[in-house]
């Protein structure tokens, strides 16, 4: 039984998300999609607009027949064609709605309709008397309502609800009103058209202006019963209304909305992701609630309070919306404290002077990289803690190099307290320093294998050079360098080697 204060969810990522520049969908990946929202406990799933293709018409024939315990919705033009067809797609469904639309603009009826408004009327009351033959779950929006003549958008309203229409969806169809125009609109629609108490008065947002949100919760402040809404905020040009940011902002702000949802939260990013892999439309990284940004903390100040108490940075918990926990993004603002929390995520129990020893290179490769990744932090401590103490310490490295230059190297190196600088040509700047480092240590090995590879994403990657080198006997050795610059990654893996031949030795 729902109460008067839950707001109905009613999600539209499957026809006016689907009508997003670049987004098609077969039918299993509707199906498998409308499957999520049933599992995320949406109120209402709009499945298509069934007279548009026969592709539409099948696929919300199947979600019809397969997904249960939620309203199934077809959309359909104020025409007889499109409410047969409708009502047919949705034969098989539990909970069957139709959804009658027609537009009521001054702009709309002359320019693409070409009817007046008397005819409007009329299509508008017979389109919802028509369509309670075969449900009584009758949805009508009057399209582009918010650039109606108030007169004629309450008449169609009124007429539409005596017609039989048990929810009146209030469209903001090319995203052209705001928040305060939006919930003066909908307070007169309830409050002055008559057997207006008697229907769901909804809403459905655009976000040409990015008010979708803004706009749909305002209306809920006025007394809107349902969210027409979208996952990932999907829809024609800028989108709909964005169903994670109406719903945790009406459960995160209970106390001010004082309305409830059916929604299960948990599902929430499983959901997005699902939505963006199907669709191949990105969420941005910003995102408010389910872009990668939106549970990352960065500055150190952050990091540091969230770590010890999380809200003092975050006003809902990452496992609200499905997620395990926030994520801690390192970066040059981190401190101690967020680079201990993530070695003991990774499982690397480091301490002491191995711990600063760690600490100190994480600095000098935040300095390097915008952001430091899991795997940079694990290269990291395989090669300044795992490897100590080395014979030979590279303390310096600069080469020279072009396409008219003849490749040198100067390398200095620490070695038993002392620090020795050599420098070398070679015939490219690897070899060069690889000379360099030769005449420093007078370790006579030969390189018999080299590879380089990014070891993390970005074009600042850490770059992780695998050396082989033989010595005299035979004797083969590894060794690995890592560092965002590979002429450095170089050097530290031919060094690693020799540290490691230097101690078998
Ligand atoms: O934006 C709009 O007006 C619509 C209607 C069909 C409800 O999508
Ligand atoms: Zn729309």
């Amino acid at each position: 039984m729902k109460s008067k204060d839950r707001i109905i969810i009613f999600d539209t990522t499957l026809r006016d998300g689907e009508q997003s520049p670049g987004a098609s969908l077969n039918i299993n990946e509707k199906l498998e999609i409308a499957a999520a929202l049933a599992r995320l406990r949406v109120d209402v799933i709009e499945a298509g607009f069934p007279v548009s293709s026969p592709e539409q018409f099948e696929s919300v024939r199947l979600i019809a027949g397969k997904i249960k315990g939620v309203v199934i919705t077809g959309l359909a033009r104020v025409m007889q064609k499109d409410i047969d067809q409708a009502a047919l797609a949705l034969k098989k469904a539990g909970r069957p709605r139709i959804h009658v639309f027609v537009g009521t603009s001054p702009i709309h009826m002359k320019y693409q309709l070409r009817m007046t408004e008397n005819e409007v009327f009329s299509r508008a009351v017979w389109a919802v008397k028509y369509c309670r033959r075969f449900t009584d779950d009758v949805e009508f929006s009057p399209m582009d309502a918010t650039r109606s003549k108030r007169d004629f958008l309450f008449r169609v309203v009124e007429g539409a609800i005596k017609a039989g229409a048990n929810v009146v969806n209030i469209p903001d169809t090319v995203g052209y009103t705001t928040p305060d125009e939006f919930a003066a609109l909908i307070s007169d629609i309830k409050a002055n058209i008559p057997g207006a108490a008697r229907a769901v008065i909804s809403v459905h947002c655009h976000n040409d202006l990015g008010l979708a949100v803004a706009n749909s919760l305002a209306a809920v402040k006025a007394g809107a019963g349902q969210i027409e809404c979208s996952v990932n905020g999907i829809g024609e040009r800028a989108g709909n209304t964005s169903l994670e940011e109406v719903v945790m902002a009406v459960k995160t702000r209970k106390d001010f909305f004082g309305k409830t949802v059916g929604v299960k939260t948990e599902e929430i990013y499983r959901t997005s992701r699902l939505v963006s892999a199907l669709t191949g439309i990105p969420v941005q990284p910003n995102k408010a609630i389910v872009g990668a940004n939106a549970f990352a903390h960065e500055s150190g100040i952050h990091q540091d309070g969230v770590l010890k108490k999380s809200s003092t940075f975050e006003i809902m918990s990452p496992r609200t919306i499905g997620l395990k926990s926030g994520r801690i993004v390192l970066g040059k603002h981190s401190g101690r404290h967020a680079f201990m929390k993530k070695l003991r995520e990774l499982g690397c129990a480091v301490r002491g002077a191995e711990f600063e020893k760690a600490f100190t290179s994480f600095k000098n490769l935040a300095d390097k990289k915008k952001e430091v990744f899991d795997e940079d932090v694990e290269a990291l401590i395989e090669e300044h803690v795992k490897e100590s103490p080395q014979a030979f310490r590279l303390e310096y490295i600069q080469v020279t190099t072009g396409n008219n230059t003849v490749p040198t190297a100067t390398v200095r190196i620490k070695t038993k307290g002392a620090t020795v600088q050599e420098a070398s040509c070679g015939d490219g700047p690897v070899d060069a320093a690889y000379k360099a480092i030769d005449r420093i240590t007078k370790i006579s090995a030969g390189l018999v294998d080299y590879s380089l590879k990014a070891v993390t994403r970005g074009k600042d990657a850490l770059g992780e050079v695998s050396v082989k080198i033989a010595d005299r006997k035979g004797r083969i050795m590894s060794g690995r360098g890592i560092s965002t610059d590979i002429i450095e990654a170089s050097a530290l893996a031919y060094l690693n080697a020799l540290n490691r031949l230097a101690s078998r030795r």
